[in-house]
């Protein structure tokens, strides 16, 4: 397969780095050098930050009007749609998930775009009757200005949706930095960005590594926000940079969320969504429901079933249209996740299934590795307290619902968390019981752009989507008009 050269995308143009460093992009499923990006130092970061705030202050971009920031959503929307399969195929080259889920993610991507292309002359502040006659109040919503946007790589080009179209929906101008191993679609988005005619400027796309371009846009006096997906670890450094120039925050931070059944449950569909809720994407998702707590009567049934499910997961290229998993990500996500299978068994949990490296025929090329359910773990087991982000379930078993979610809720991380259970009123406690900011009864990870996305504890703070996000991506300014021409009005 030939090596593609991009360049990334900085004031309306494409750009190589200033010191001509480039990133070799590499196939999960064969270890093959697909494309070749530039790679972002701090100069080049701070020239792609220049260009956003030149955009932001000076540029056209902020006398354009609602309306019509809206229209440009759109029009991005449709360019994305019409490039479904081009895109699905080079996100599963890049990251290597199944390319049914790429075609989905891809469509959800231009859904995105399109939700907050419809919200963003809907977004309006307030007039506020005031205890005065003669003062006209109004709050006015204003973008933040310039936005540092940095993203994983579970799901290249929707996180970037997710980032850019609030953003952009609320007259942002943004730096968007991808994961530094899934640069390809972001670059492609670049390229229908610049087509729909966004201005110079109001969205660049650079590639480099997390503590280098990533922290400068962390720290640097001209970006007013910080958005980010991905590890605590890197949050928590990333707040402390933001902190020096008082920038906004949001971040989400994964988790580690539980799945709790009832034996009341709808047996066979439990077993379908359990599966699917960890070993989608192979299992790097932030929301994987990864912790399962069974109740103790229906425990080895649903163990014995759920085994068996896994049994007949068709894991392979994922270019195949059949596959149901494909490699993870990178070399690096590989070796933690085998790490963490290795403690478990050291710690004393059996495994049920799994719990190895697939390296038969082709598989040895890539980064494959079996669909892995633990049983007999304890609460306090490193695999059931930290994010694997891999294809690894435990499986816990309790009495009764208080017991559930005090098993539950015993964690550092509360970005989601479910349950199965044929009784309305149980399934509203357990809602109102779990300490995270997505619930699901009776499924696991259906995700709208129409809600709130995001986490609880140290899972995060602020949330993506929906309204919700414009909190995110504006400021309020208060306006008082007085209308009394006396002289100091209301102090006399
Ligand atoms: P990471 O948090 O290091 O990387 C995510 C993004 O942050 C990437 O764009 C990376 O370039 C950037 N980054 C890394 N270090 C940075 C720094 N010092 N300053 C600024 N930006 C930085 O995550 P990584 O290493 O890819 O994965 C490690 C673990 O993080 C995973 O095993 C998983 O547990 C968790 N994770 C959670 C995600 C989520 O969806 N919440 C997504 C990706 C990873
Ligand atoms: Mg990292």
């Amino acid at each position: 397969m030939s090596v593609k050269k991009y360049k990334m995308f900085v004031d309306g143009k494409w750009v190589s780095s200033h010191a001509g460093e480039t990133w070799d992009v590499i196939n999960p499923a064969n270890q093959e050098v697909i494309a070749n990006v530039p790679l972002a130092d701090e100069e080049d970061t701070r020239m792609a930050i220049g260009a956003a705030r030149r955009a932001f202050d000076k540029g056209p971009w902020r006398n354009m009007t609602q309306v019509d920031r809206g229209k440009l959503l759109l029009e991005l929307a449709r360019a994305i749609r019409e490039k479904t399969e081009e895109l699905a195929l080079l996100e599963t080259l890049n990251c290597g998930k199944p390319i049914r889920e790429s075609r989905y993610d891809i469509s959800d991507t231009a859904d995105c775009f399109e939700f907050y292309g419809g919200l963003a002359d809907k977004i309006n502040g307030d007039v506020v009757p005031v205890p005065d006659p003669d003062i006209f109040a109004m709050v006015l919503r204003e973008p933040v200005g310039v936005v540092g946007q940095i993203i994983p790589w579970n799901y290249p080009l929707l996180m970037a949706a997710w980032k850019l179209a609030p953003a952009l929906a609320t007259g942002n101008c943004c730096v968007l930095k991808p994961a530094e191993i899934t640069p390809l679609t972001a670059l492609e988005l670049a390229k229908l960005i610049k087509k729909v005619g966004f201005p110079d400027g109001v969205v660049n796309i650079i590639n480099g590594l997390g503590p280098v371009a990533g922290m400068e846009l962390g720290r640097n006096e001209d970006v007013d926000k910080i958005a980010f997906t991905g590890s605590i670890e890197v949050g928590k450094k990333l707040m402390v940079a933001a902190a020096e120039n008082v920038k906004k925050i949001s971040l989400e931070l994964g988790g580690k969320s539980p799945m709790i059944v009832f034996e009341d449950a709808n047996f066979p569909l439990a077993v379908e969504w359990v599966q699917f809720g960890i070993f989608v994407n192979q299992g790097q998702v932030c929301s994987a429901t990864s912790r399962l707590y069974v109740q103790d009567k229906i425990h080895d049934q649903f163990v014995e079933a759920l085994t068996k499910k896994t049994k007949r997961v068709r894991i392979g290229d994922p270019l195949n249209e059949s596959t149901e998993m494909g490699p993870i990500a990178s070399e690096e996500q590989l070796n933690k996740v085998m790490t963490y299978i290795d403690h478990g068994k050291r710690e004393g949990a059996e495994i049920a299934y799994g719990g190895k490296r697939l390296e038969r025929g082709e598989l040895k090329k890539g980064f494959y590795v079996a669909p892995t359910v633990f049983t007999n773990v304890k609460n306090e087991m490193k695999i059931v307290q930290d994010e694997i982000f891999g294809p690894v379930l435990t499986v816990t078993k309790f009495r009764d619902e208080e017991e559930a979610l005090e098993l539950a809720n015993a964690t550092r991380y509360g970005l989601a968390g479910g349950v199965f259970t044929r009784d309305l009123n149980r399934a509203f406690r357990i809602t109102k019981g779990l300490r995270a900011g997505i619930i699901w009864v009776n499924s696991s990870q259906p995700c709208f752009n129409q809600l709130a996305w995001g986490g609880y504890k140290h899972s995060g703070i602020g949330r993506e989507l929906g309204k919700y996000a414009v909190e995110e991506y504006t400021q309020l300014k208060q306006v008082t008009i007085n209308l009394n021409e006396n002289p100091l009005g209301w102090y006399s």
